[in-house]
């Protein structure tokens, strides 16, 4: 066997101990938005989606105010993921349920309450949680009195947050993740920075020195973490999307890479703790001066992050050298690569992808690496089956085999893989469309995209096919018939 084999079965092999689970975020599940002290978030604001512009106070067609009510139905729930034999959730902790407005000094014990009770259920059925402490749920009252992340004092803020979280579930938490997919920032600023300025009057120097902020947070995070704990794992959280040259055009190379470290970026300043020389320069060619002060530095350069996270869905194609079709990725730009298939909403369906990126982030940083999100979003449809309502969920299983078994490829390859979260594992309401149409789960929600339903819960096939799948580690997994299609 060498180093560029491809997919054969005997490199269907994952470590012991891979955890096996799947990923949710509060503003996507709990619903109760304004229940149990909790204040607004921005989430709270978005009627459709992050398309639409914010209102100014929740509306009843948001789905997400009430998404698929976890937060009354979260011992259901976590049983059915115990029944799959889940060894990790993943979920996110709302801050403005821990701090209503985002800038008290107090917290609310009502909401610290409430995951104190989500972790004991875990523990009851041995699931590890893995724990996002900012995923796109900034409290309203940041983003409107201070601009989000642009204002400094944002820092402190969440490093009262973090510390809270920290105190009160660091012994009970080993994985953590400080902001979900921190480069979207670069593209949705309201929704992942609660910068209330709206995009187009946004300038790149506060969008610049929002993203240092975080950064700093980030870093300032994971310090108070390891002094908390010293078995605390933290680890960034990007948007990964390998971004392809659609032609062999050196332009097209360089447009690529180029595309591809906007993303890195923020990898390196979390793994390696300094600017790089390539984004100091676009920096100094768009003409931004950062306010970075000396003790920013040094919590950058030291408190790094312990294991590298991602979000995976799709790779996109870049081209300076003809017209291409825009790409729909789910908030990254790009062209649309036409060796590949796209799901219902237009995502480029690219499991070999998926091996790329473990293995450039695996050479580029040399840290553990843990898929927090995959998965298809599809409409699906509920039938009679032998033991009540189902999915025939072939295509979802179709597609998170071919990506798992990428993985596979990886581990072989020499990358070090922690775990798998699928996303979405139980249905939820998207985050780019606000639909409840937009499935991911092996568990099926009963809403629509009126907010009509019961909310009942019910087994798809890939339910049963993940549970095989968990307890066999990986050994139940079909290479694909053929191989992805080479360009
Ligand atoms: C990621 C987010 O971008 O993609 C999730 O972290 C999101 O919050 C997921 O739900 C899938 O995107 P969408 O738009 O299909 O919900």
């Amino acid at each position: 066997m060498t180093a560029t084999s491809t997919t054969s079965e005997s490199n269907l092999n994952f470590p012991e101990g891979f955890l096996w689970g799947g990923a949710t975020a509060a503003n996507q599940i709990e619903g109760a938005y304004n229940e149990g002290g909790k204040g607004l978030s921005v989430q709270d604001v978005m009627p459709r989606g992050i398309m639409a512009p914010p209102t100014q106070a929740p509306t009843p067609d948001n789905l997400k105010l009430e998404a698929i009510d976890f937060y009354h139905r979260y011992a259901g729930d976590i049983a059915l993921l115990a029944e799959m034999g889940f060894k990790v959730f993943r979920f996110s902790i709302a801050w403005s349920r821990i701090f209503p407005l985002g800038d008290e000094t107090e917290p609310n014990e009502e909401g610290l309450a409430f995951y104190d009770r989500v972790l004991d259920e875990l523990e009851k059925h041995g699931i590890e949680p893995l724990v996002t402490i900012s995923h796109y749920e900034t409290p309203l009252h940041l983003a409107r009195t201070y601009d989000g992340w642009t204002d400094r004092r944002l820092i402190g803020f969440f490093e009262r947050y973090a510390r809270t979280l920290f105190e009160r579930y660091g012994s009970r938490v080993r994985y953590w993740l400080t902001f979900n997919e921190i480069n979207s920032v670069l593209h949705e600023p309201f929704l992942s920075g609660g910068i209330a300025t709206p995009k187009d009057r946004l300038s790149e120097q506060d969008l610049y020195q929002a993203i240092h902020h975080e950064l700093v947070a980030s870093a300032a995070a994971t310090r108070i973490a390891h002094e908390t704990n010293p078995d605390i794992q933290v680890g960034c959280m990007i948007l990964a999307v390998p971004t392809y040259p659609l032609t062999p055009d050196p332009r097209d190379v360089w447009a690529a890479k180029q595309a591809e470290r906007a993303n890195y970026a923020f990898g390196d300043l979390h793994v390696r703790g300094e600017y790089p020389g390539y984004l100091r320069r676009t920096l100094r060619d768009k003409g931004i001066e950062l306010e970075i002060t000396e003790e920013d530095r040094a919590l950058l350069r030291e408190h790094t992050v312990d294991f590298v996270s991602f979000s995976y869905y799709m790779s996109v194609c870049e081209t300076v050298t003809q017209e291409a079709p825009a790409g729909r990725g789910n908030l990254m730009g790009g062209v649309t690569n036409p060796t590949l298939e796209a799901s219902e909403w237009g995502w480029q369906i690219d499991p070999a992808g998926l091996r790329t990126i473990l293995n450039d982030y695996w050479d580029r940083w040399g840290k553990p690496l843990f898929i927090v999100e995959n998965g298809l979003g599809a409409k699906d449809v509920l039938v009679d089956g032998p033991n009540g309502p189902t999915v025939e969920d072939d295509y979802r299983i179709a597609y998170m085999n071919d990506h798992l078994v990428q993985v596979a490829q990886a581990i072989a390859d020499g990358v070090e893989v922690l775990g798998y979260t699928s996303w979405g594992c139980i249905d939820l309401v998207s985050a780019s469309t606000a639909q409840m149409s937009k499935r991911y789960g092996f568990i099926y929600v009963d809403r629509d995209d009126d907010g009509n339903g019961t909310l009942a819960r019910y087994r798809k096939k890939s339910f049963d096919w993940y549970r095989d799948v968990i307890a066999s580690n990986g050994a139940s997994l079909v290479p694909p018939s053929q191989e992805p299609p080479r360009a």
